[in-house]
């Protein structure tokens, strides 16, 4: 994996835009894996401002967010595909056609779910997947015990999850969905590229695990280590608990050079 430690979240934010950047001025038919929620806000930030001023454009790329929660009402303010909507895609120029999110609301969740991965399978594959992690390792909705092959599914969040998410329901925990649906961690794990972005000292132990600790599904995001292309960009209190914290910083600063 790749480790970049940095001194604050916009920091954070320009490297991870400058991945999704290189990666539309090679390939701007691109297909590019959405993460909601606070942790791209700044990636998100950097990136509006570059279609603003002319030097990016996701007009011929396609976009995939990654989970949605079940069962909130269609205008719900924090349904993902509004949240999303609000906080970046409103503000950049991927086609509207050319966005698709995981249908929280389907009759049929079963089907809605196999037909969404089924769709990023058509369209060839995610090319970069920005992901957030959760305090207890989940990446996606994908919660402790999750099976590291598991594609698109409904699944059921931790109490953890809930009480970290009532930020945004008022701070009324019974008011956060408890079911969600999810890509899978092997549906994830198929992107050909992954950024994972975190801040903060609630997330240090998760990236401890994610970096250092045993694959193991009781922190969904260590199958990142089995990934051949993974990036984590952290602030320095996400990083406060890695152990060889001198040595990535070392690492990272040569690859740069
Ligand atoms: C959101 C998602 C989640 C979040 C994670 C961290 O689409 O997949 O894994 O990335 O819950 O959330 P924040 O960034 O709000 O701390």
């Amino acid at each position: 994996m790749k480790i970049g430690i940095f001194p604050d979240d916009d920091s954070i934010g320009r490297a991870a835009a400058d991945l999704v950047q290189e990666l539309f001025t090679h390939h701007p038919q691109a297909n590019l894996g959405l993460a909601t929620g606070s942790s791209p806000l700044a990636t998100y930030r950097h990136l509006i401002d570059r279609v603003s001023s002319g030097t990016l454009s996701f007009a011929r790329g396609q976009a995939y967010t990654l989970d949605e929660y079940v069962g909130l009402e269609p205008d719900h303010p924090q349904r993902y595909r509004h949240v999303i909507y609000r906080d970046f895609l409103s503000r950049v120029d991927f086609p509207a056609q050319s966005v698709h999110t995981p249908n929280g609301n389907a009759n049929d969740l079963g089907a809605a779910a196999r037909n969404y991965d089924q769709s990023i399978a058509q369209a060839g594959g995610i090319d970069l997947q920005i992901l957030g992690i959760g305090s207890d390792g989940h990446i996606g909705f994908n919660e402790p015990g999750e099976s590291f092959s598991s594609r698109t599914h409904v699944g059921v969040l931790t109490d953890q999850t809930r009480q970290d998410n009532a930020r945004f329901f008022g701070a009324d925990i019974d008011a956060v969905p408890a079911y969600c649906i999810t890509q899978g961690l092997g549906t994830i794990m198929e992107a050909r590229r992954l950024v994972l972005v975190a801040q903060g000292r609630s997330k240090a132990r998760a990236i401890r695990e994610l970096v250092e600790g045993a694959v193991s599904a009781r922190w969904p995001a260590t199958i990142m280590q089995m990934h051949p292309d993974a990036w984590v960009l952290i602030d320095e209190e996400a990083a406060s608990e890695l152990e060889l914290i001198d040595y990535y910083r070392e690492v990272w600063e040569k690859s740069r050079a």
